[in-house]
This record gives structure tokens, C-alpha cells and sequence, in this order.
């Protein structure tokens, strides 16, 4: 063991000593662009590395103590980056509780949303955080406390979230980011724009432009059925906007500009043989961050600050836009990360609108809810009902429960079912049933206001205008 001590702290040593150097080479030469971001990547993995070995954060001029230990929970031996793959186009983890979002802070260099940053929230809205706040589903953020001190000094902001239409489907696990989006412009009471890529399905999929853009006609329905405020949201169409917009062009022109090849190829994985309309594409989802892309929002205003709800997937495409705005003379967007919503499978499977038993998908009926959940949805449970009387279930990797942490919102209704599935108390089948009746409810109110959603409601929603709000 002291063996084991002694060998951490000589490579915490060296790394240190690494760290150093790299620091010092960075904050004194002039390299070229595609360099430096070489060398803030190997920085970024030596800071991970040192995190990995100490359990700490790297500080400079700091050395780390002799008693170094690894407080990485015990899985000091798991790959830091192997086992859990996070970009735009794939999400994949061996863990059955799913991605660990720890490591994936360190790794994408965000922060953590702490007790602090929630409570934050609530003085300065004034209402109770949200379930996805209060219960860590977003749980990463770039910039808040900053958006925050602002909107203290009566500076407030706009949101910005999206979505891919790749298919006419959308399931529950789509709502999250649209759901948490509709709570905060109601506390913040804050306009809000909603970009679908169809043109991205179009260069990803194997799709015609008019199906692509069918489908984002189609989810702008499901989207307006969470509830969004005609008066302040603003949705659109990346083919009929971008067209439409000079400005919205012009400010995608403005990053295309500022980003190389290498870059969006560091950040992005793109090879030689992807199509020039992707390798291009990410200026095209950066582009809303920056209010004067809306001159009819915010009246050529390029100053207003911007944040983003989305999932941790999405956040490539900000940090290269963060690292653009300065650039270009515009505020960095803030950001709230949300983690992934698990397949009823179990979360280190995938979920697919081609398969429609690995989620719950917003136009089931009650009855393929209910069997879905009971034939597919991975049970913590044990085998057989004595055993699971005696040891208890494993909420952790369950993934009824699971649902339940981002769907059912009484804490203390969550705390007990938790409780007594752990000791035994609760069933499998009765955990099961407690979902299948909150989705029930929950899905049938979403089909029954997307049916209220004309094709005028969709119009109003997706055509240029000024909101309505005082910034
Ligand atoms: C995502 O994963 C699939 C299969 O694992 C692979 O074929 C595809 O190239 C990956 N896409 C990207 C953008 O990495
Ligand atoms: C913000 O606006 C409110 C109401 O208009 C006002 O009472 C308050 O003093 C303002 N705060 C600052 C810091 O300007
Ligand atoms: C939107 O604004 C119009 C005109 O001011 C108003 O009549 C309407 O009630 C508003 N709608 C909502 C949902 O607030
Ligand atoms: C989904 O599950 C049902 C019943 O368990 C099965 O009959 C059906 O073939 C499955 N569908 C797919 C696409 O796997």
C-alpha cells in the first residue's frame, strides 16, 4: 500500500512538474491557432490525469500532498475515457447506472451545479427549483452564477434550446430539455428561441430535405404541447430561417470564419471523408447564441447574454462557440447540461425511434404503456419474491425508477418508494405500476394538448416577430 502511495504521489509529482511546463509554455510563446488548441487538449488530459490519480484538482504552484490518495469511490482502475463515450451523434457507457457525470465535468471542463447554485436559483426567482435542479438531472453548468449576478442588476437574458427532427416520433426522453426550458422562462419570465435542425438531419440521415423538414413542422407541435408562451418563443426552421435571415447569415458566416478545419475536427471527430456541409454544420448551431441573429427579437441588440438548456451530448457545439465570441466581439452563451435519459432497457443500452419498445414515445396509448413498461423496462429487482423480500431491489440500476426521478414530483413520495424498494418492502411489479400510472396521466394531457395545436398555433410560433418581454 505505501508502495502503491509512494508510486501515485512520484507520477502526481511528474505530472505536476508537466503541468508546469505546459503552463508556462503556453502563457509565453505565440503559437499558432491549430497548436495551441493541441496543447490546451493535452493540458485539459494532464489536469484530468492528476484529478484521476490525487482525487484533487490540479493547482498551479500547489503540490500535492504526500498522503495522496484515490477518492475516485474505489474504480481506481476503470479507464477514465473508456468507458463512457459522449458526442452530438452517440452516447454509450458499460455502466448500468449509466454515464458517471463526475468524470464528465472534468473532462468537458464545466461545473458542477451545486446545492449553492440551486438555492441561487430559488432566492432570485423566488420559487421552488425544479425537480431536474433539486434532483442533480441537470447537474452541469458553464457561466450561471454569472447569467445570475446580471439578472440580480435587473440584466436579464434569453434561452436557447434545440432539437435534431429526425423522425416524426418523439418519446419522453425528448421533453426533458423542453420541459426544464418551459420552467425556466416562466420563473425568469424570458424570451425564447427554439432552432430545429432539419438541414443537420438532412447531411447526417439518410432523409429528403422535405422529410426533414416535415419532421421539424411535426416535433414544433409536440414542442409547442409542453406549453411555451406564443408571446415569447420563437421557433424555427434552420431551412426556412437561414434563408430568411441576413443577419442570422451573416453571423454564421462570421464564425465559419473564426474556426478551422483542425479545430472543428479536434472537437467534433470529423475525417477527410465527411461531406463539407457537416464540417461546416456546427457554425450553423452556434449562430442563435448571439442575440443580434433575431434583429427582430432583439433589434440588432448583439449584447444580450444567452443561455442554453441541453443535454451534455450538445455541449461540443458551445465550447467551440464560446471559444468563437470574444472573437467575434459577442457574449459567451451560459450553459445548463442535463443528463441522458435511459432506455427502458437499462442505461447502458440505446434507445431508438426505430425500436419502439426501448422507450415511451409521446403517442402510445395507456395499454402499450403499461405493457412496455411491463415487459421491457429493467428491473433492480431480485429473481424471485422471497429473494427480493430479503435483499431488497437495486434502485440504482432501475430503470422504473429511474423514470420516476425525472417524472414523478413529490420528493418525499420519491424517498419512500426508494426506501422501499431498497429493503424489500416494494415489489417490482408494484414499482412498475406506480410509473405506468404517472405516465398514463402525463402522456394522455400531451396528446391531448398537441391535438389543441392547429397548424395557425404552429405558423405564429415559427414566424419572425418580436416577443413580447422587457429585457
Ligand atoms: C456512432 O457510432 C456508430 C456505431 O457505433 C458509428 O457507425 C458512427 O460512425 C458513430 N458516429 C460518429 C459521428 O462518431
Ligand atoms: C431592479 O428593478 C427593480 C424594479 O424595477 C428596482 O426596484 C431595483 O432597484 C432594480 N435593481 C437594480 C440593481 O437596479
Ligand atoms: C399574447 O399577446 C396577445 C396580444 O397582446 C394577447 O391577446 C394574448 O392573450 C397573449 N397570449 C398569451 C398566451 O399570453
Ligand atoms: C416489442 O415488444 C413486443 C412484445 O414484447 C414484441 O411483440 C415486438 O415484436 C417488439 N418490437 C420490436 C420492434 O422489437
Amino acid at each position: 500500500m505505501l508502495h502503491v502511495t509512494k508510486h501515485l504521489f512520484c507520477s502526481a509529482f511528474f505530472l505536476v512538474l508537466k503541468l508546469h511546463y505546459w503552463v508556462f509554455f503556453l502563457t509565453t510563446l505565440l503559437i499558432f491557432q491549430a497548436e495551441i488548441d493541441v496543447a490546451v487538449q493535452l493540458l485539459l488530459k494532464l489536469k484530468t490525469d492528476y484529478k484521476h490519480l490525487t482525487g484533487q484538482d490540479y493547482k498551479a504552484g500547489c503540490p500535492p500532498p504526500e498522503n495522496v490518495v484515490n477518492q475516485d469511490n474505489g474504480a481506481a482502475t476503470d479507464g477514465i475515457d473508456e468507458e463512457d463515450n459522449v458526442d452530438p451523434w452517440n452516447v454509450s457507457t458499460s455502466n448500468a447506472k449509466g454515464v458517471d457525470y463526475d468524470k464528465l465535468i472534468v473532462r468537458f471542463g464545466s461545473s458542477k451545479i451545486e446545492t449553492e447554485l440551486v438555492d441561487r436559483i430559488e432566492k432570485v426567482t423566488g420559487q421552488k427549483p425544479h425537480r431536474f435542479l433539486r434532483r442533480g438531472i441537470f447537474f452541469s453548468h458553464r457561466d450561471m452564477h454569472q447569467v445570475l449576478d446580471a439578472y440580480e442588476k435587473n440584466k436579464s437574458f434569453y434561452l436557447y434550446t434545440g432539437r435534431g427532427p429526425s423522425s416524426e416520433a418523439m418519446h419522453v426522453g425528448h421533453l426533458i430539455p423542453f420541459i426544464f426550458t418551459k420552467w425556466l422562462q416562466d420563473v425568469f419570465d424570458i424570451p425564447l428561441v427554439i432552432q430545429l435542425t432539419d438541414d443537420e438531419k438532412y447531411l447526417w440521415k439518410d432523409l429528403a430535405i422535405e422529410e426533414c423538414h416535415r419532421f421539424a413542422v411535426e416535433n414544433a407541435k409536440d414542442i409547442i404541447a409542453c406549453g411555451f408562451d406564443v408571446n415569447k418563443t420563437f421557433i424555427f426552421s434552420d431551412f426556412d430561417y437561414m434563408g430568411s435571415s441576413p443577419e442570422f447569415y451573416r453571423n454564421v458566416v462570421k464564425i465559419q470564419k473564426h474556426v478551422t478545419y483542425n479545430q472543428v475536427k479536434g472537437i467534433f471527430g470529423f475525417t477527410d471523408s465527411d461531406c463539407i456541409g457537416k464540417i461546416s454544420f456546427p457554425a450553423i448551431q452556434a449562430a442563435p447564441s448571439f442575440s443580434n441573429s433575431f434583429p427582430q427579437i432583439f433589434g440588432g441588440r448583439k449584447d444580450v447574454q444567452c443561455l442554453i438548456p441541453c443535454a451534455i451530448d450538445q455541449d461540443p457545439y458551445f465550447r467551440m462557440t464560446r471559444d468563437v465570441a470574444p472573437r467575434i466581439g459577442y457574449p459567451k452563451p451560459a450553459l445548463l447540461h442535463s443528463s441522458f435519459f435511459p432506455a427502458l432497457q437499462g442505461a447502458q443500452t440505446k434507445m431508438s425511434a426505430s425500436d419502439a419498445n426501448s422507450s415511451i414515445f409521446l403517442t402510445d396509448t395507456p395499454k402499450q404503456i403499461k405493457n412496455k413498461i411491463n415487459k421491457h423496462a429493467f428491473s433492480g429487482g431480485k429473481d424471485t419474491i422471497e429473494e427480493h423480500r430479503k435483499f431488497g431491489g437495486n434502485p440504482d440500476v432501475d430503470v422504473s425508477f429511474m423514470y420516476l426521478t425525472f417524472f414523478l414530483d413529490d420528493d418525499e413520495q420519491l424517498e419512500k418508494i426508494k426506501q422501499d424498494y431498497s429493503s424489500g418492502a416494494l415489489l417490482t411489479g408494484e414499482l412498475k405500476k406506480i410509473l405506468i400510472e404517472t405516465l398514463q396521466p402525463m402522456i394522455a394531457q400531451h396528446q391531448e394538448r398537441r391535438k389543441q395545436v392547429t397548424e395557425e398555433t404552429v405558423k405564429q410560433f415559427m414566424t419572425p416577430r418580436p416577443l413580447n418581454f422587457k429585457l
